[in-house]
Order: C-alpha cells, then structure tokens, then sequence
C-alpha cells in the first residue's frame, strides 16, 4: 500500500496557521493520478458531482482509515476515489444514509472496528465491509434514547470526551450517549456550532459539516474551534480548481518532506508516555502510531504551537516532549494539550550542566529510565534527568552519522539517512562491534 500526500492538503497547511485535514485516497490510490488535472470519475453522466456544494449527508473512516462521504444514493471512497452505489458497496442498505461513524474499543485501539450507518429508525453495522448479524437494529433498542431520523453522529474518544461516548445530532439538539454512564443520555444545545449534516472526528479533532461548509468544535462543550466555516472541498475532498496545489508540486525539496516514503531523513523520532510515536521533518511532523486515520504530515505548530522551523532530536520523559533545536531546549508539558513550560528555550550547556556542547545529532530515553543520552557525532552522553547533570563518562558508539534515536519497549533504534539499527538496549549498542543489518524506515515504520 502506498499512499502518496495530497497536495492541496500541504498548501492549505501554509495558509492556515490551524490545519485541517485532506483525507488519503484508497489504498491502490498509488498518487499516479495525483498530479492530473482531473479525475475522470467528476465527468461521467449520469453520476452525482462530489464536488457540488451539497456537501455530505454523512462522513465516517472506514477501518482503514480510509474516508468515506455519503450523500444520496452514493458513496465516495477517499479523497480522490471512485464514485459507488450504496447498495452496492453495504450489503443490506440503500441511500441516503442519515449518519456515520466508526466506533471506538479503548481497550483494543488497533483492532479493525465496526462502523454504524444510520438510516430512519435503523442502524446497521458492518464489520470489515460485511453487515454484523442481527443488524439492522432500531436506533431505539441499541442506543436507547437516541431519536429516529438523525441529522449525524460521531464518535468521542475517553481522553478527549469524558468516557468513550457517542455525539449524535439532530435538529437544534445534541444528544451525547455515554453507555457506561447513568443516565446514559445527555441531551445538550450547542447553538454557536449550529446545525450539523454529518461530523466526523480526525486524528483527534472533531468536525461539522453544514452542507458544503465545515467547523472544527469541542466535543464536550460544543465550543467552535475554527475561526469561519471553510469549505469541505479545499480540505477533504480533492475538486478542480479547488485547494491550492498547483504551486508545491513544482517543489521537489517540499514533495519530499511531505512524502513520507521519500526515504528522506527524518532529524528526529520519540515515542511518548501514551505511546504516540511522532517522526521529524523539515519542521513536519508524522503520527506512526495512527494509522487507522490515514497517513499525513503536520507542521509542528499545530501540536506545539510555539514551535517552528527544524528538530533536531526530541525525546519525552514523565509526560513531558523536550525538543533540541541547534543549542536551545525547549520543553512542553503533555496533558490534553502540549503547553509549552516557562523559561525556555534554553541552552544545553545551562539545562544539563554540560560546557561546550552547542548541539546534539539524536538523543533519546528509554521507559521508565531518568537517563538521558545525547549523541553528538559517535559520542554519547548520559545525563541524569532528575539531578539535571551529567552522569558518567561519555562513551563512544559505532555510528558516527546519527540523525535520530528512540527508545521504547521494542529496543533502541538509531536512524540514520533512510536506514535504522535496531538494539535490545543500551547494552548491546555499548557493546556493539559492528552494526546489525539495517532495515528500511519508509517500509517499516511508515508502511511504504
Ligand atoms: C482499485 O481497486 C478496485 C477494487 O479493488 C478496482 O475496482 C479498481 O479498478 C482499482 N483501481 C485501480 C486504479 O487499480
Ligand atoms: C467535464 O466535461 C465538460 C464538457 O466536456 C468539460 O468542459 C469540463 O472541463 C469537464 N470537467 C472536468 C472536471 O473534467
Ligand atoms: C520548497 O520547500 C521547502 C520546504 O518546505 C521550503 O523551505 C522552500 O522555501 C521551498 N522552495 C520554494 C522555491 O518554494
Ligand atoms: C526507499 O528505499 C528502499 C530500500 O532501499 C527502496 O526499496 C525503495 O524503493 C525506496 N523508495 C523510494 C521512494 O525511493
């Protein structure tokens, strides 16, 4: 599967400082088509404009995390995919779908999931494209007191509502359903938001569409997050004339940074106490840990809002993500939200007591360890996180051209152009005579 990165959807990121997404095509989308002017499927007679300013009647990620926009009679796969018949793509159904959403198991987060469709009084369920058995359902018996005739519905992930719970939408009324909670319907008016056709939660954000329009907004109270309602096409679907890529795609150093399989380096990579794993580049950054919601680069801003420009290492120990840019450190505390904490950026030299040393190639922490290394050509520095110093003499590595490192419960991986090393510990690269076998980062993390 190869997914290349859509273009419009790097631009909109330099014109926005708050992004929004583009949303990856199918999977043999091989982006061969993404530099046409044109997907013939807009043309054909007969078939419904996905591009019309209808919008969508309901959104939802399939367990691939591919997008899927309905409206009508059909359904669009992806942000340039093919056109199809409802009827003939969910065994069971036939438009218009009311609305969607793929729900959430907290308890097995990578598990292929079901997605829930909605139509008048019934949902169904599909698992894996195939209709669950005994569904469809009433609305009333498996979610009771959820109203008939929905307008949308999306999932609300525990961390970022409450519990995992389910928004379900209609007319001027929210009804937020909690299963694990008495009651388990809460009935709210979000009147600022307005009226909702379809929603959907992307890597972690949450949507309403009204129409062709969209608004970012807060799951647990509805606030709106986006300065206007913007348009779906220049976001998450690709319609001519519309996003603005035309100018990057001249840009070769851009498409590169923004292609995750380019086999360009990444400058650095940590995996953080919630096991997100986060990838550096050219002041982007990749999620590894989610693919279930597409493959996409984000510019650093957008998760720590304070930063710009490039990484040089990054590491995270006890809830918080430090980054070293050139000489400075800078730190961000992770709750919800990365909150940057006061007082920095501030040198290496002064953070860890360590004279002379101006910059680092990597450096990385392992679980439940205050240790801290810091690799500079093929030296290693260990630093003691709690007393804030150095600690122990500097020992010398077999790699002298390190870009990156990360620690985690699988071993300790040193990147290094587009090749990784990987190492039980600590121990074993101390120890290490000569490198391991290297394996490729686009094909192994990054599923190129
Ligand atoms: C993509 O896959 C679908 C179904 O598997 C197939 O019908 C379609 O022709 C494929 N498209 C391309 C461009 O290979
Ligand atoms: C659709 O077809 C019309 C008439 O042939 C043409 O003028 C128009 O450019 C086409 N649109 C696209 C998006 O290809
Ligand atoms: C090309 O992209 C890179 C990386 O985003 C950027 O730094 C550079 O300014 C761009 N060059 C042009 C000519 O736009
Ligand atoms: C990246 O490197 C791997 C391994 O060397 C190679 O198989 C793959 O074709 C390369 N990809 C690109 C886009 O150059």
């Amino acid at each position: 599967m190869r997914v290349l990165v859509t273009l419009c959807y790097l631009l909109c990121l330099l014109y926005y400082s708050t992004c929004y997404p583009l949303i990856k095509g199918r999977h043999n989308d091989t982006g061969s088509n993404l530099f046409s002017p044109a997907d013939p499927a807009y043309n054909v007679t007969g078939v419904p404009d996905r591009c019309s300013d209808q919008g969508f009647g309901a959104m939802a990620l399939d367990d691939k995390g591919v997008m899927h926009y309905f409206r009508g009679d059909h359904v669009w796969m992806g942000f340039q995919g093919s056109t199809q018949l409802i009827k003939e793509t969910w065994e069971g159904l036939t438009g218009p779908i009311d609305a969607a959403f793929r729900i959430h198991n907290q308890n097995h987060p990578l598990e292929h999931q079901r997605i829930y469709l909605f139509k008048g009084s019934r949902v169904w369920s599909y698992y894996e494209g195939k209709l669950v058995a005994g569904f469809p359902r009433l609305i009333s018996e498996e979610f009771p007191g959820i109203p008939d005739d929905l307008d949308a519905a999306v999932e609300c992930h525990k961390g970022e509502c409450r519990r995992d719970s389910i928004v379900f939408f209609k007319d001027d009324l929210v009804y937020i359903y909690t299963p694990e909670e008495e009651p388990a319907v809460k009935q709210r008016t979000w009147s600022a938001l307005g009226r909702c056709t379809a929603a959907v939660r992307w890597m972690e954000r949450y949507y309403c569409f009204n129409g062709i329009k969209f608004t970012r907004f807060n799951p647990v109270t509805g606030e709106v997050q986006s300065p206007r309602p913007l348009d779906t096409r220049d976001y998450f679907v690709r319609c001519p004339g519309r996003g603005h890529g035309h100018a990057a795609r001249q840009n070769t150093t851009h498409m590169s940074i923004m292609n995750r399989c380019s086999n360009r380096s990444f400058e650095a990579f940590t995996s953080d106490d919630n096991s997100r794993i986060y990838a550096f580049r050219g002041g982007y950054y990749f999620r590894l840990d989610s693919n279930k919601d597409g493959w996409h680069p984000w510019p650093l801003s957008h998760t720590w809002r304070t930063l710009e420009g490039v990484v040089d290492a990054a590491f995270s120990f006890r809830n918080h993500i430090y980054f070293i840019q050139g000489s400075q450190v800078i730190i961000y505390s992770a709750y919800r939200i990365y909150i940057p904490i006061a007082g920095y950026p501030k040198p290496i030299q002064e953070e860890w007591k360590i004279p002379g040393m101006t910059s680092v190639d990597a450096a990385f922490t392992c679980p439940h360890s205050s240790d801290l290394y810091l690799i500079t050509g093929n030296r290693l520095v260990l630093v003691d996180l709690n007393s804030r110093q150095r600690s122990g003499a500097d020992r010398t590595i077999i790699h002298t051209e390190v870009d990156s490192a990360m620690c985690n419960p699988h071993g300790l991986y040193i990147f290094q152009g587009p090749s990784y090393y990987h190492y039980k510990n600590v121990e074993e690269l101390l120890a290490a005579q000569e490198a391991p076998e290297p394996g490729n980062i686009a094909s192994y993390f990054l599923d190129c």
